[in-house]
């Protein structure tokens, strides 16, 4: 099948490659020539594990190509998938679907045969009615169905995620692009992954709905430590024994810092904008919302306990930055807001991130890149364990910070209390 991916970021580009090494024929495309012209040359724009493989070994046996041609790239596809970011809209809550209804605008113009026109980007319940609309205004009446296929993958999983999905979510209004769809996963659904057809608004709704789930569990088990370092309990324990309830499941149950990323801290405000404009309240994603908002705020505040509240020239070290592990993704990394919080107060901070230097901390005082664990250890007051690199979890610390006693703050609980306390660092950690 002759597949056009619109858009080449995460969720873009893992699908363009993933599907045409499933053997379609697949053409992304990009707007930003810069782009094009690197994943031409082999090159992924993005850090995610195994991408760069795929990318070069199915552009060589030309199953894949690139394009910012989007016209003639539609009018030779069969299936239209588009991938555009839907990010927070600036100064509000909901999702801003400017690239969404600039694509479909022009799309419209290139529609010369029957087309599945497919939303992969998360979008709020109703936006394929509004595609619908303006497809249609250019008399392309029975020339295309739009359908919702949300992507659930991961950052840093994401090729795993997208080969062996749980679930693959259809919306469509129609049985044609229902049966074409299916067959285009035909390759996932043998390997057990379920297909679920639904109306198109509840495929809208449903990568919300999950999201927020997961969001909200997260939160719940982050407060429930809270709770656990008041009580003296060990949160794990929590989540052990909650999670060997089928109903309830043991991931995302991991306490840590506050949840970043891509997805979760803008599709739960857009969930609760698109309720608020059907005049109905979410208060439990409301109070996730702010919660989460809190969380960076309580963490740092145990930060300044730890510290006596003596932050002027302290030398905190800061192991990873990104949100999670296996990505060099910053967006709404908690470390974005505690690095500056930290600083500010006359902290002297040094970071090391296996994906390399920061940009965002480039304006910020007192704020350097390590290119090593062992030189951002080097006379530090305190390490703050941030995000759980693979490379963090089994470092010698007595070896690195030769006779200094630095304070140890795992925020990822990677480490065992015991062990550490019994090499004679303090050592500090999240609801145990
Ligand atoms: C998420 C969804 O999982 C995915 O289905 C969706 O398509 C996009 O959003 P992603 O943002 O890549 O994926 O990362 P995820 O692994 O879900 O982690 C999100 C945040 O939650 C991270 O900050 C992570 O550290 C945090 N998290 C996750 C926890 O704090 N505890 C957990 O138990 C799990």
């Amino acid at each position: 099948m002759k597949l056009c991916i619109i858009g080449t970021g995460y969720v873009g580009l893992v699908s363009g490659v993933c599907f045409s090494d499933l053997g379609n024929d697949v053409i992304c495309v990009d707007k930003d020539e810069d782009k094009i012209n690197l994943l031409k040359k082999g090159k992924v724009p993005i850090y995610e594990p195994g991408l760069s493989e795929l990318v070069v070994k199915n552009f060589r046996n030309k199953r894949l190509s690139f394009s910012s041609n989007l016209k003639t790239s539609v009018k030779n596809s069969d299936i239209i998938f588009i991938c555009v970011g839907t990010p927070t809209k600036k100064g509000g809550r909901s999702a801003d679907l400017t690239q969404i209804y600039n694509v479909a605008k022009e799309l419209s113009l290139s529609i010369n045969k029957f087309k599945i026109i497919i939303t992969k980007s998360t979008v709020p319940v109703t936006t394929g009615d509004e595609i619908e609309k303006i497809l249609s205004k250019k008399n392309n009446k029975h020339k295309f169905a739009v359908v919702s296929n949300p992507e659930f993958l991961r950052e840093g999983e994401a090729i795993r995620d997208f080969i062996y999905p749980d679930r693959i979510v259809v919306g469509s209004n129609e049985k044609k692009s229902n049966r074409i769809l299916k067959n285009l996963y035909s390759p996932l659904i043998s390997k057990g992954a379920q297909y679920l057809n639904t109306s198109r608004r509840a495929a809208e709704l449903i990568k919300y709905a999950s999201n927020a789930f997961l969001a909200t569990k997260i939160t719940f088990i982050n407060e429930i430590a809270n709770l656990c370092e008041n009580t003296g309990i060990n949160v794990e324990d929590i989540s052990i024994g909650m999670g060997l309830d089928k109903r309830i499941g043991s991931r995302f149950l991991r306490a840590g810092p506050a949840y970043g990323g891509s997805c979760f801290p803008k599709d739960t405000k857009a969930i609760i904008s698109t309720a608020d404009k059907f005049k109905t309240n979410l208060s439990v994603i409301k109070s996730v919302v702010r919660s989460n908002e809190n969380r960076s705020n309580l963490l740092l505040k145990r930060v300044y306990e730890i510290l006596n509240n003596r932050l002027k020239n302290k030398k905190i070290t800061f192991l990873g930055v990104t949100f999670k592990a296996n990505t060099d993704d910053m967006r709404d990394s908690s470390s974005l807001i505690m690095i500056p919080a930290l600083a500010k107060k006359g902290a002297l901070i040094k970071y090391f991130d296996p994906t390399g230097y920061k940009n965002e901390f480039k304006k910020i005082k007192n704020v350097s890149f390590e290119n090593s664990i062992k030189k951002s250890l080097k006379d530090s007051d305190l390490i703050i364990i941030h995000t759980e690199w693979n490379d963090f979890k089994s470092i010698n610390f007595k070896h690195f910070v030769k006779g200094k006693k630095p304070i140890i703050y795992d925020m990822r609980n990677i480490y065992s209390h015991t062990k550490i306390s019994a090499q004679g660092f303090k050592y500090f950690s999240v609801g145990r």
